[in-house]
């Protein structure tokens, strides 16, 4: 498949795609196996919204992503697995191996009752099983909904809750550096409140010690034996489910505004074309490289740059369990030379904090193999590109700086590595098929370079989000209400003198922690589960390393003298409720919140505060009690 290999190609290709965006996309569609192809390419408004792309067409995209490459790359690494432990031999999965492993679990699922159309929820350590979990599930049909290993049971439970899955597949514990996490435990407390969930699926990973319920629980391991037992020898047949473009292919949960997830909804065809297209040309994959995204399946940085994205393209994509730091913070090095990869992708924050713990780490390796870099899910500070640049990539890796959302499916705005020139921070130029606009407050298109405002986008992509699950409203409220005619993002950005894009952060109530988007709704209700919390408020700040901290403001409902026990618990208490990823960083004790006659809570001013910008806290003269601001400025936690 052909790429673009020049910025004049780039420019020629993107004028074509945004003056006939059905030909163009039509052209990247052509490639794939489909059981029959589209009768139309595009359907649309942004009203209801309605996006259908390739509609009538037929295909299941497992076909796309393991049948098609078996020809010419059957042998050839899909998935090189990097265990948390170095001493544990590294597994390498041929595309035929996982062809077959994906056969043979999705005949498994099917054993267990999944069909078509039903939502299965995935909680998994980052093995290849989870891989092959997910692949699996889109075999046949089924929705998959995974969610990340570091959230806890209630965040767990709501996600299967909401999407109704009857299936849960798991491990009975992760590895995470010097820890050992459990799972299935998790699953356990969380299936307490989930009627819905009648299966559950585990594989044998940490050999915790867990508790099998009779006929819910199964063990991974026995179930494809059995299939075996019954005499499925050759399962490579196994057919695949044949779907329309547009049935729904996974739900992916994302924090909003209000303390329920989001399910956002992503189907077949048009995400199958968009993070094919995106990777190929982004990250310029010559056949052969070996590629390696850090992030975690359980966000969409996973499912579309890990799994989906690399095996449609035919790539050997490298899955590592660990984290950076162990068994020390020269890990991620090590394995680049280790497996010689020639593409990394990882995140802003974890570069920020391998940065800070020194060059001791990164001087022992080679890092000559590698050709491009990428960062990805938040704003990279213009210290940490360079450091990235010429510690890691030797000053002669290109770096993609690539911006966009689980919402969008696939990268929007980015360089096209050694193609686009770089400036750091800068996500610089949209892709082809993309066309983002700024607004101002009020709605109106800011024209022209060196402006700043909101940023939307105009027109569909094949990546956009189709629905958030079972309240379509609230896809409508959040991403095509605020801007008629708009599908907005959520992030401020500036557009410079050069036309270059440069986001500058979120506008509305979610904060990226270490790249990960939580709602502040969702912790505050974590916290509110601590029995002496009346009321609190979750603001972000900004942290040197994470990019934005969490700072909680809480209300006891009876004096406690013991202020740092109570924080401590504070801090229990989410890490039990939603995870260790949303524990507070900074707690302050206070009497009363910042509230509007209506009740509101005037987050403006809870945010200065944090942010130590204590003179500029703006009118507060609509205050029901304007003297708390001065109790809570008084006491704010440095
Ligand atoms: C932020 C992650 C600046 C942004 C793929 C967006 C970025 C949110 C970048 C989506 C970038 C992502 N530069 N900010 N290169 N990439 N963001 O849904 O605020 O976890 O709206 O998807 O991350 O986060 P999500």
């Amino acid at each position: 498949m052909q790429r673009i290999t020049s910025l004049e190609q780039y420019q020629t290709e993107y004028k074509h795609s945004v003056e006939n965006p059905e030909a163009f996309w039509a052209e990247q569609a052509e490639q794939f196996t489909w059981h029959k192809k589209w009768d139309k390419v595009l359907e649309w408004n942004f009203d209801e919204p309605n996006v259908k792309w390739f509609v009538g067409g037929k295909l299941n995209i497992t076909e796309n992503c393991l049948d098609r490459h078996l020809a010419d790359k059957g042998n050839q690494t899909a998935i090189l697995w990097e265990p948390n432990n170095p001493q544990t031999p590294a597994r390498k999965i041929s595309y035929k191996e996982l062809h077959q492993q994906v056969c043979e679990f999705a005949s498994v699922l099917k054993n267990n009752g999944a069909k078509k159309g039903d939502r299965i929820c995935i909680y998994m350590p980052m093995v290849p099983e989870l891989a092959i979990a997910v692949l699996a599930c889109a075999r046949i049909g089924a929705i998959h909904s995974v969610v990340f290993g570091g959230f806890s049971f209630k965040s767990l439970s709501d996600r299967i809750y909401d999407a109704e899955c009857n299936i849960v597949i798991t491990a009975d514990g992760a590895f995470r550096g010097a820890k050992d996490i459990p799972l299935k435990s998790v699953v356990d407390e969380a299936l307490q409140t989930s009627p819905s969930v009648k299966k559950v699926i585990v594989l044998k990973h940490t050999n915790t010690n867990v508790v099998m319920q009779n006929e819910r629980d199964v063990w991974w391991k026995e179930e494809v034996e059995k299939l075996n037992l019954t005499g499925i020898q050759n399962l490579s047949g196994f057919k695949a489910e044949i779907m329309d473009s547009e049935d729904p292919l996974f739900i992916l949960y994302t924090s909003g505004s209000t303390g329920k997830p989001k399910g956002v909804v992503h189907t077949t065809a048009g995400y199958m074309t968009y993070v094919d297209y995106t990777f190929r040309n982004v990250f310029q994959y010559n056949a052969g490289d070996v590629y390696w995204c850090t992030a975690d399946v359980g966000w969409i940085t996973g499912h579309s740059y890990l799994v989906y994205g690399p095996l449609l393209a035919g790539a050997t994509t490298l899955m590592f369990e660990g984290i950076p730091t162990y068994p020390d913070a020269g890990r991620f090095w090590n394995v680049i030379d280790k497996h010689q990869v020639n593409i990394f992708y990882t995140a802003p924050t974890a570069i920020r904090s391998l940065e800070a713990l020194g060059l001791d780490f990164v001087k022992p390796y080679k890092l000559d193999s590698l050709r491009v870099l990428g960062s990805v899910g938040e704003p990279i500070n213009v210290e940490a590109w360079n450091w990235y640049h010429v510690n890691i990539g030797k000053n002669k890796c290109p770096i993609v700086d690539t911006y966009w959302q689980t919402e969008t499916g696939g990268i929007m705005i980015s360089p096209l590595a050694g193609i686009t020139p770089t400036k750091p921070g800068f996500a610089t130029l949209p892709l082809p098929g993309v066309q983002p606009v700024l607004l101002n407050e009020a709605g109106k298109e800011l024209i022209g370079n060196s402006v700043e405002g909101r940023l939307c986008f105009k027109f569909p992509w094949p990546g956009i989000i189709r629905t958030t699950y079972g309240d379509h409203k609230r896809c409508k409220e959040t991403y095509f209400d605020v801007f008629k005619k708009y599908y907005f993002t959520g992030d401020g950005c500036r557009r410079d003198e050069d036309g270059y894009y440069r986001i500058t952060g979120r506008v509305d109530d979610v904060i990226k922690v270490s790249g990960h988007l939580l709602g502040t709704a969702e912790i505050e209700n974590a916290i509110n589960e601590h029995p002496d919390i009346v009321e609190s408020a979750v603001v972000g700040f900004p942290h040197d390393i994470k990019g934005w901290g969490i700072y909680a403001y809480v209300i006891c409902d009876h004096q406690r003298k013991d202020v740092d026990a109570l924080k401590a618990e504070i801090v229990q208490t989410v890490t039990k409720y939603m995870g260790p990823i949303a524990k507070p960083d900074k707690i302050q004790i206070v009497s009363g919140l910042p509230k509007t006659r209506s009740g509101k809570i005037m987050r403006r001013i809870l945010r200065k505060i944090a942010e130590h910008d204590l003179d500029n806290l703006g009118d507060t003269s609509t205050l029901l009690d304007p003297a708390v601001v001065e109790e809570i400025k008084a006491g704010a936690v440095k």
